[in-house]
C-alpha cells in the first residue's frame, strides 16, 4: 500500500466516523494538479453529520494536523485536499519501480483463485472475421491483468463447433463439396457450401431434414459424419491459429460446444428432476416467464440440443473442474438475453456460484471507410485488417525512420498493436468506429504513440550509456512537470486493480495515454540529458521508470514495445 495514503486515512481516521477501507475508497486524486495530490470528498459524511459537505471538509480541514509525509491540508468545496512532501514522494515512487521493476504494481489480490475466462470462441467453417476482435483482444487482456493481480487463470476457446449447421455442411459437402477447394482454401469454401446450402434449400426444402438426420447423425457420434467434421475443424483450427499467432494469444483449452456433447443428457436430466423444464410444441424448454425472460429452449422435437443446452452444461462441468472464483464470458452485448437465460436457469437449478458468472459484453465494431479488400461478400477477415495495419505502419515508418533496422518486425509490432490498442482504448460498450487514419495516427490517442513515446525513452537510455543510478537526489525533482509524472507513475498499480474490477482495460488504455502526454510535455520544455550530472541522474532515474511501466501496462494489454521506431 502507498504509504502516503496510508497517512492520510490515519490522519483522517481520528476525526471521521468511517472505517479504514471506506476511507481508502473514496480518497481520490483531483483531477488537476494545482488542487493538490489527495482529495477526501465529504459527500458521504454529509447524511450521518447532517451538514453540508462544504461545511464538513472546511471543518475536516482545520482540525486534521499535518503529519512526515503531508505537507498541507485545506479545503476547496466539499473536498478535503491533501498536498504531500514532492520530495519524499519522488523518492518513495521511484525506488519501488526500481526494485519491482517488471514486477511493479503486481499483487497477490487474487491469490488462490481461478477466473476462467471464455473469448474468442470463433465459428469453425465460418471466417474469423473482425466480429470476433474485440472478445478476442478484450479476453487476452484480462488474463493479462487478472494474471498480474495473482490470479490463476485459465483461458477457454469455446469455439462454435457444434450445432444445426454443421448438417447443413454435410450435406452440402456431400453434394457439391471439390476436394481440391476445400483444402486450398478452405474456410471460402465452406463458406459458400453454406450459402449454397440455403440457396438450395430454398427450392428444395427437403434438403433441411436431410441436415437435421445429418446432425442427428454427428450427435450419436456416426462415423462418416464425424469424419467429415473433424476434418472442417482441422482445417478451421490452421486458420484461426494464423490469427492467434499473429497476435501471440494462447488458450489453456480448445473445448469448444461439441466438447460438452457427452454430458448434455446429464444436464436435461438434472434440470428434469429439479422441475424445471416442460415440454412446449414439441421442445424440451424452461420457462423463464416469470423472470421476464423468454424461454430457454433445451432441446428441439429432433432431440437436437441448442446453443443454450451447451452453455449451461459447460458451466456445470467449469465449475466442476476449476471450482471459479468467477467465469467471465466475453462476448458481445448482442448476446445479452441469451446469457441471461443461461444464469438464471443455472441459478434456479441451486448452484450458488450461478452469481459468479460474469457476461463481459461490448459493443459492435465498425467500418467507416470501407477501405478494406474483401475476399468474399461482407465479411472483413480479421487476418486481413491485421495484415493493412502492419503494411500501413510500415509505409509510416519508412517515412519517419528510413535507416531503421528491422523495419519489418516494428512495423508488425505496431500495426498489430495499433489495432488492438484502438479496440481496447474504447470503452467496452461503447462501439467502434475503425477508421485507418486514426488508429495509426502517430500522434494521436493511439497505440503507437505510446509506443512511440516508449522508444523515445528508450533512445535517452542508450544515449545515456550508462546504468542508471537509483540513488538520486530527490530534491531536484522541483518541477510541475516532474511532480505530475511522479504522481502519475504512483497511480498504476491501482489503474490495473480498477481495469480488473471493471473488467475494462480501456482504464490502461487512457492511463498510458495520459501517462505518455505529461512525459511528452516535460520532454518538450525540458533537456534530460545536459553537463549536470547529478540533475541527469535524477532524470534519467525518470525516465527508466516511465518506460518500465509504459512497457508493463501494454504488456498487459497484449501489445509490444517496441525499443526503436
Ligand atoms: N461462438 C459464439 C459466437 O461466435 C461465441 C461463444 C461465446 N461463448 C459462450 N460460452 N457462449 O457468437
Amino acid at each position: 500500500m502507498n504509504k502516503f495514503v496510508e497517512e492520510i486515512k490515519e490522519v483522517l481516521k481520528k476525526e471521521v466516523d468511517l472505517s479504514t477501507e471506506e476511507i481508502e475508497k473514496i480518497i481520490e486524486i483531483p483531477p488537476e494538479e494545482k488542487l493538490g495530490d489527495y482529495a477526501f470528498p465529504c459527500f458521504l459524511l454529509a447524511k450521518s453529520l447532517k451538514k453540508p459537505p462544504d461545511r464538513i471538509a472546511s471543518d475536516l480541514s482545520k482540525k486534521l494536523k499535518p503529519k512526515a509525509l503531508i505537507k498541507e491540508i485545506y479545503s476547496i468545496g466539499p473536498y478535503v485536499n491533501f498536498r504531500v512532501d514532492s520530495r519524499k514522494l519522488a523518492e518513495f515512487v521511484l525506488k519501488e519501480i526500481f526494485e519491482k521493476d517488471k514486477s511493479y504494481g503486481r499483487d497477490e489480490t487474487g491469490k488462490g483463485k481461478t477466473i476462467v475466462i471464455d473469448f474468442s470462441s470463433p465459428n469453425i467453417a465460418k471466417p474469423f472475421g473482425i466480429g470476433h476482435l474485440r472478445t478476442t483482444v478484450l479476453g487476452n487482456s484480462l488474463y493479462r491483468i487478472f494474471e498480474y493481480l495473482g490470479y490463476g487463470c485459465v483461458s477457454i476457446n469455446h469455439l462454435g463447433d457444434w450445432g444445426t449447421q454443421f448438417g447443413k455442411l454435410i450435406v452440402a459437402y456431400k453434394r457439391w463439396g471439390d476436394e481440391k477447394k476445400l483444402s486450398s482454401d478452405p474456410i471460402i469454401t465452406l463458406f459458400d457450401l453454406y450459402v449454397k446450402f440455403h440457396q438450395e434449400a430454398e427450392k428444395e426444402p427437403e434438403l433441411e431434414e436431410e441436415a437435421r438426420s445429418w446432425f442427428k447423425k454427428l450427435e450419436q457420434g456416426e462415423k462418416e459424419a464425424e469424419g467429415i467434421w473433424q476434418r472442417f475443424k482441422d482445417y478451421s483450427l490452421k486458420e484461426f491459429e494464423k490469427v492467434y499467432r499473429m497476435l501471440e494469444i494462447s488458450f489453456d483449452c480448445y473445448t469448444g460446444e461439441s466438447f460438452y456433447n457427452k454430458y448434455m443428457d446429464n444436464t436435461i436430466e438434472e434440470i428434469q428432476k429439479k422441475g424445471l423444464a416442460e415440454i412446449s410444441q414439441d421442445a424440451l424448454v424452461v420457462d423463464l416467464e416469470k423472470y421476464n425472460l423468454p424461454v430457454c429452449l433445451l432441446r428441439k422435437k429432433d432431440e437436437a440440443t441448442l446453443y443454450a443446452t451447451r452453455d449451461i452444461t459447460a458451466a456445470i462441468y467449469r465449475y466442476n473442474t476449476y471450482k471459479f472464483h468467477k467465469l467471465l464470458y466475453v462476448v458481445g452485448s448482442a448476446q445479452k438475453l441469451h446469457f441471461q437465460q443461461v444464469f438464471k436457469v443455472l441459478e434456479l437449478m441451486g448452484y450458488p456460484w450461478a452469481k459468479d458468472l460474469v457476461h463481459v459484453d461490448f459493443g459492435w465494431i465498425k467500418f467507416e471507410k470501407k477501405i478494406m479488400s474483401t475476399r468474399k461478400g461482407d465479411v472483413i477477415f480479421l487476418e486481413d485488417v491485421l495484415n493493412k495495419s502492419v503494411e500501413l505502419a510500415k509505409d509510416i515508418i519508412k517515412k519517419k525512420n528510413p535507416d531503421l533496422e528491422n523495419k519489418d518486425k516494428v512495423a508488425f509490432d505496431v500495426g498489430i498493436g495499433a489495432v488492438v490498442f484502438t479496440d481496447l482504448s474504447t470503452k467496452r460498450q461503447k462501439d467502434i468506429n475503425f477508421d485507418w487514419d486514426e488508429v495509426l495516427d502517430f500522434e494521436g490517442q493511439t497505440g503507437p504513440y505510446v509506443q512511440y513515446t516508449h522508444a523515445r525513452l528508450c533512445s535517452l537510455l542508450r544515449k545515456y550509456q550508462k546504468p542508471v543510478k537509483r540513488k538520486v537526489d530527490f530534491s531536484l525533482f522541483s518541477l510541475e512537470e516532474e511532480h505530475s509524472i511522479i504522481k502519475k507513475l504512483e497511480d498504476f498499480p491501482k489503474k490495473i486493480k480498477m481495469s480488473a474490477e471493471t473488467y475494462e482495460p480501456a482504464v490502461l488504455c487512457s492511463y498510458l495515454l495520459d501517462l505518455s502526454g505529461v512525459f511528452n510535455r516535460f520532454y518538450q520544455k525540458q533537456r534530460i540529458i545536459t553537463d549536470d550530472e547529478n540533475a541527469t541522474d535524477a532524470r534519467i532515474l525518470l525516465v527508466k521508470s516511465v518506460k518500465t511501466v509504459i512497457e508493463l501496462g501494454l504488456s498487459l494489454l497484449g501489445i509490444k514495445a517496441p525499443e526503436r521506431m
